[in-house]
């Protein structure tokens, strides 16, 4: 078995460039970075998915600038050295192992694809094939760098699977080189809407969301018009009531309170001041990577570098995985 040597497990994760971030990019992955970075057992890889964000519409004017802002999200959020912090399309092993890797893909198995089913549903004059290829780009991107983990929400959880898929079936066709990664969840893996508690917190539905670069009037606002239920009490019910639930959840996640306790604060009190507790503990989470966000944005070429620091490191690395799968299948010598 060949692996590259790494000298602790390798967690990879990417976010799209295509808009701002949510609550639910915040807590389902972007905080999650941070914590397992932190936590100093990871070799750690995360990039802005570039690549995957073209495959809806978009415009070339804004992409510049939509990549710039996850950049100085990932940074504003806690992200640095020792992490890789890259930009995908910087590295041609990520397209050019999506190819070999696309010929052991069943066709069968993408059109299965829930996002992909519900994308080409959404935008049905640009079903591309980049679409629909998308799952395979992120096998790429994870089997790349010998990943074990693979921090997302659970919208990823079936193209994870597919990762694991293709990683054994190249394994077992050309010889062992790939690891089978596992998935990685917060305990908010799905952060579902303020104005709809059935629909998961979207970037395609603005209406329900809090964005991270929101201010305080903005959160308080959306907070306080978020939907509930006709009942009157603050109690956990995941089946009965949906929009409560996930408001406690989302509390407890925003100010590391349990649960149990938010609820044992609120009793006997009403929706309104349980919703304005809500809303400050999210101004309060969310205002020193505001803060850290808009120093950062004064030097610009800094985060560049650091991004292109980051690519130089993950090429390397990169290249050397793509150099074995091409052995592997007699593509060199
Ligand atoms: P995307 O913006 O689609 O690149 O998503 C970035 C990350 O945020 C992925 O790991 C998603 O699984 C995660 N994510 C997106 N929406 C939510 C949500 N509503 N709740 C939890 N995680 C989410
Ligand atoms: N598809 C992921 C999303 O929409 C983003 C992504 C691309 C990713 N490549 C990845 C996440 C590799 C984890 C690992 O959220």
């Amino acid at each position: 078995m060949i692996f590259l040597l790494h000298m602790k497990p390798v967690i990879v994760s990417g976010i799209q460039p295509t808009g701002k971030l949510h609550l639910g990019n915040y807590l389902g992955a972007l905080k999650h970075f941070v914590e397992l970075q932190n936590s100093g057992e990871y070799t750690c890889y995360f990039f802005i998915a570039d690549l995957h964000s073209i495959t809806t519409d978009f415009s070339a004017k804004e992409k510049r600038e939509q990549i710039m802002e996850v950049a100085l999200d990932y940074l504003a959020a806690g992200l640095t050295e020792p992490s890789i912090i890259f930009q995908q399309s910087a590295i041609s092993a990520h397209s050019e192992l999506t190819w070999l890797l696309n010929t052991i893909t069943p066709f069968g198995e993408l059109r299965r694809m829930t996002q992909f089913k519900d994308k080409s549903e959404d935008m049905p004059e640009n079903t591309n094939v980049g679409l629909f290829d998308y799952p395979v780009l992120m096998a790429a991107d994870i089997l790349l760098y010998d990943t074990k983990f693979v921090p997302v929400g659970d919208d990823q959880l079936q193209h994870l699977e597919l990762t694991r898929t293709l990683a054994r079936k190249f394994n077992t066709k050309f010889g062992k080189i790939f690891y089978e990664p596992k998935p990685l969840m917060t305990s908010v893996p799905r952060l579902m809407s303020l104005d709809d508690p059935k629909k998961k917190m979207s970037k395609s539905r603005p209406a329900g969301c809090v964005f991270i670069d929101d201010g305080p009037s903005v959160i308080r606002k959306k907070v306080m018009s978020a939907v509930t239920d006709s009942e009157s009490t603050i109690a956990y019910d995941a089946e009965k009531r949906p929009a409560v639930a996930n408001l406690l959840e989302l509390y407890s996640a925003m100010s590391s309170q349990k649960i149990s306790d938010i609820v044992k604060e609120y009793k006997g009190k009403g929706y309104a001041d349980f919703k304005k507790g809500l809303a400050e503990v999210i101004i309060a989470e969310l205002a020193p990577l505001q803060q850290k966000k808009k120093e950062l944005m004064k030097d610009l070429p800094a985060v560049e570098a650091v991004l292109r620091l980051g690519a130089a490191a993950a090429r390397e690395v990169a290249e050397e995985k793509l150099l074995m799968a091409k052995r592997k299948m007699g593509l060199e010598e």
